[in-house]
């Protein structure tokens, strides 16, 4: 009976491409998220002891849904902040970037409204659209000409959804014009900045002053940040609808406060530390400097190598790890064939030595 689970996890392991649970790697951080190390700082992790031994009830579990007994006046507190930092109306609160994007595209667009997804979007939006009645289409990676012509066809209301820095490829997307397009076919824009947050300043949206143009943005706080979460801006009225009508935000216990003051300590730390952004920076470009052949915009801490060949590109992994530096290779299906790539994190922590240590590293399989 269970046959077919076996069937399909044996083809996987035939592929190379079984996935299993491993513990952490040892060696020098190629490939986390942890972008600006607020992770391992331990002077952030000081400041959150401290708000713990203030007032340890903060650890406690939340009881309930927020619609029930799980709110409470810290964590509203925090969103009026979050709020005011983005220069939004409102703000909402989620444990992960994921379920921030379940709520927003299974709950606003309705069957009778289309979504139209950067080819490349994040997992979490297709998982959304899959639980929403919208209709579902695609658009090229970053490519306004192609956008436009799917839009032009549409007569029923459309979402348009947009990463402003690409997990995999590392490349931002063209904000001013699709702004522009939303504004042209009155669609609605959402943009994630799941990348961009934090290594950016308060993210592009922010940067580039695009709030009134962009109908709401989604925050995560689990890469730069080095904390674990998501925030929703966008208006009051939307706010006030995904607490009546979001099934991820409604059917779950909320999470205990610890987590809303660890997500405000970061902000305070991230303003404070504005250098450590300038260090990422820094070692952004080295590593562009070493002229690899990579995907991404040069001042992306993702930097995408291409390397077609699963068989090459596991070599080069394994290579890379028995030299003590662990890096993320990303195998077709996950990418088509012939775009495989080595995806490359580069943080605020990384030294010289250690980046030309990759890039040589990698430059003797090209
Ligand atoms: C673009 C993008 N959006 C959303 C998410 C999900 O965020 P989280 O990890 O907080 O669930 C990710 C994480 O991989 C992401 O890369």
């Amino acid at each position: 009976m269970l046959s077919h689970f076996q069937q399909a996890l044996d083809k996987r392991k035939e592929e190379g491409i079984l996935r299993i649970l491993k513990p952490p790697k040892k060696g020098v951080d190629f490939y986390s998220n942890d972008y600006l190390g607020f992770a391992r700082n331990r002077e952030l992790q000081d400041l959150l002891l401290m708000k713990i031994i203030e007032n340890p009830e903060i650890l406690s579990g939340s009881t309930g849904s927020r619609l029930i007994s799980g709110n409470s006046m810290i964590v509203t507190e925090i969103e009026a902040f979050i709020a005011k930092e983005h220069q939004y109306e409102s703000a909402l609160l989620f444990p992960s970037g994921y379920n921030a994007n379940l709520a927003l595209f299974s709950t606003l667009p309705s069957r009778h409204d289309t979504i139209i997804v950067d080819e490349f979007i994040h997992r979490s939006v297709h998982d959304a659209c899959a639980m929403s009645h919208a209709k579902k289409i695609k658009f090229r990676h970053n490519d306004p000409e192609s956008l436009e012509n799917v839009l032009k066809r549409q007569k029923r209301n459309c979402y348009i959804a947009v990463e402003s820095l690409y997990s995999m490829d590392g490349d931002g997307a063209p904000l001013d014009e699709i702004c522009e397009l939303a504004e042209k076919y009155s669609a609605y824009l959402i943009v994630d900045e799941a990348h961009a947050f934090g290594v950016f300043g308060k993210g592009l949206v922010n940067q580039n002053q695009l709030q009134n143009r962009v109908f709401a943005t989604v925050i995560t706080y689990g890469k730069a940040l080095g904390m674990h979460g998501a925030a929703i801006l966008s208006s009051e009225l939307i706010k006030s609808y995904l607490i009546n009508f979001a099934s991820p935000f409604i059917y779950t216990t909320s999470s205990p406060d610890f987590h809303g003051i660890s997500i405000k300590t970061g902000y305070d730390f991230l303003a404070l530390n504005q250098k450590i952004s300038m260090h990422l920076q820094n070692n952004i470009k080295i590593f562009r400097n070493q002229n690899l052949m990579s995907l991404s915009s040069g001042n992306s801490p993702v930097q995408a190598v291409l390397m077609p060949d699963n068989e090459r590109l596991r070599k080069i992994q394994q290579t890379l790890f028995e030299n003590g530096l662990i890096s993320y290779a990303v195998y077709s299906p996950t990418v088509k064939k012939g775009t495989e790539r080595l995806r490359i994190c580069l943080h605020s922590f990384n030294t010289e030595e250690e980046i030309t240590k990759l890039t040589d590293t990698i430059k003797e399989f090209i």
